[in-house]
């Protein structure tokens, strides 16, 4: 994809040439830590770290985000720095997720003609290939949504441009151009096809070939195919969910798939490995575990329980030896960042019949919960290193508020989380990243060494 000539005025940089810039440096980067520092002890490693799943250890490189306890960055700026500085689509009140692509692969922020260029890039590449269709549309109801999309991934890597450029030997130093072409295709083709399953599961396939908005961005056409065509609450959800949930450092889903993509897996393949750790309950399955971990406690002790009721519930859950869904995080410390933009989006657009509605009394109970269950949680639980509630506490429940189905909840989380590791494997091939290979060690092997 060349440059494009912008009317005159100076030509505008595809996301090909940003990154092609940006290369040389980053190239040298690599080069002189793996040459000059190479013996450079970065973190001595403890017999906690190997029985503690590897916390802690600073082991993964990682170009588009760092993360430590303080929470993560993007290219050094935080979510809320982010927000402020990354335009936001046409007539919308939230982040681009187009944006956010472009500042996660580039480190740069697009200027208005590069988001127009880009959305219109995307939009372009708007085709799911008819063979994933019809592999689709084949697929029975009683799968659950995410298990349609992995397989449908699998389909997909039938077209991978990544995969034909290497069996016909290009050239390694090339192999993330072809790379960015299929993760620029998976940005609009995931949740096209997402929607289709949506379709299939759920309307019965009406809408699943409406036409779509070339000049619209992602979120709009996926809000089209989801029959939400005009709905531009849903659509700003979408914008607002996607735009925060891209990357997430090296967790669980994100890790998956860097060990797929280490060994050259083509990036649908890696997408699918990435989707199906992604629905793990402690991980990203927690957004549909805490939404029917709240409705159940709705049901049982009502939208506004007395504090007293909510620990007693809280313990009964504990007791059985569960965790709360909702609360605590692997690595963050204090309240989750994307709550507050979240809990912002609820106060700005409210759902309709909040008072009496299933949807509205949850929403009632995890804010009152927000507030107590922390507490309940450090008395009872004071292992915990921290009791706050995190991003899936609401996410799930605010989606489903807004009429989507809980098998579906954890595809739109999906879709964002694929766009933010593509950036990632696109840097992994144009790094030329090794596979990974650590060491495994049994506990015989660890007590000989002590
Ligand atoms: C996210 C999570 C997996 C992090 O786990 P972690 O890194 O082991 O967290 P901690 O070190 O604070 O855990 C210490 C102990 O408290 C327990 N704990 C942590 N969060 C808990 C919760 N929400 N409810 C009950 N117990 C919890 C852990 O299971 C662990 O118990 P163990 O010592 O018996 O293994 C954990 O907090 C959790 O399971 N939360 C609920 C699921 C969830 O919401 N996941 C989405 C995260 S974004």
């Amino acid at each position: 994809m060349a440059t494009v000539e912008s009317h005159g005025l100076a030509p505008v940089q595809t996301l090909f040439d940003v990154i092609e810039a940006r290369l040389p440096s980053r190239l040298e980067l690599f080069s002189k830590l793996t040459k000059e520092f190479s013996d450079v002890t970065l973190h001595n490693m403890t017999v906690g770290n190997v029985m503690g799943g590897m916390r802690g250890l600073p082991c993964i490189l990682w170009e588009v985000s760092g993360t430590d306890k303080a929470g993560i960055t993007y290219h050094g700026k935080s979510l809320r720095e982010l927000q402020e500085v990354l335009p936001k689509w046409r007539g919308s009140d939230q982040t681009s997720p187009e944006a956010m692509i472009w500042y996660l692969y580039s480190g740069s922020i697009p200027n208005r003609a590069e988001l127009e260029q880009f959305a219109a890039d995307l939009a372009a590449r708007a085709e799911v290939p008819a063979e994933v269709e019809e592999f689709c549309d084949s697929l029975s109801p009683d799968i659950s949504s995410t298990a349609q999309l992995i397989m449908c991934l699998t389909v997909w890597a039938n077209h991978s441009k990544f995969s034909d450029a290497l069996m016909s030997g290009a050239p390694r130093n090339k192999l993330w151009r072809y790379a960015l072409e299929d993760a620029l295709d998976s940005h609009v083709g995931t949740p096209l096809i997402s929607a289709r399953i949506y379709a299939n599961k759920y309307r019965d396939g009406r809408d699943r070939t409406a036409p779509l908005n070339p000049l619209g961005d992602i979120a709009e056409n996926f809000a089209i195919r989801m029959g939400r065509k005009g709905d531009t609450d849903f659509t700003e959800l979408i914008r607002m969910y996607w735009s925060l949930h891209m990357d997430h450092g090296a967790n669980v889903s994100a890790h998956t798939m860097r060990l797929s993509s280490s060994a050259w897996t083509d990036p649908y393949l890696t997408l699918a490995s990435g989707l199906i750790s992604g629905t793990g309950v402690l991980h990203a399955g927690a957004i549909m575990q805490a939404l029917r971990y709240n409705q159940a406690m709705v049901a049982a002790i009502g939208p506004e329980p007395s504090p007293e009721a909510v620990e007693t519930y809280i313990c009964r859950t504990l007791e059985k030896g569960h965790v709360v869904p909702g609360y605590g995080h692997a690595l963050l410390r204090s309240a989750d960042p994307r709550l507050e933009p979240i809990t912002r989006f609820i106060n700005t657009r409210p759902i309709t019949d909040s008072g009496s509605s299933e949807q509205g009394k949850m929403l009632r109970l995890i804010a009152h919960n927000s507030t107590i269950v922390p507490d309940i949680l450090r008395r009872h639980v004071p292992r915990m290193k921290s009791t706050a509630p995190n991003v899936d506490s609401l996410s799930g429940c605010l989606m489903y508020a807004h009429g989507l189905d809980i098998d579906f909840i954890l595809l739109v989380m999906g879709c964002s989380r694929g766009m933010g590791f593509m950036a990632q494997y696109v840097w992994d091939r144009a790094l030329g990243l090794p596979i990974e290979r650590p060491l495994s060690v049994t506990m015989d092997q660890i007590m000989a060494k002590l």
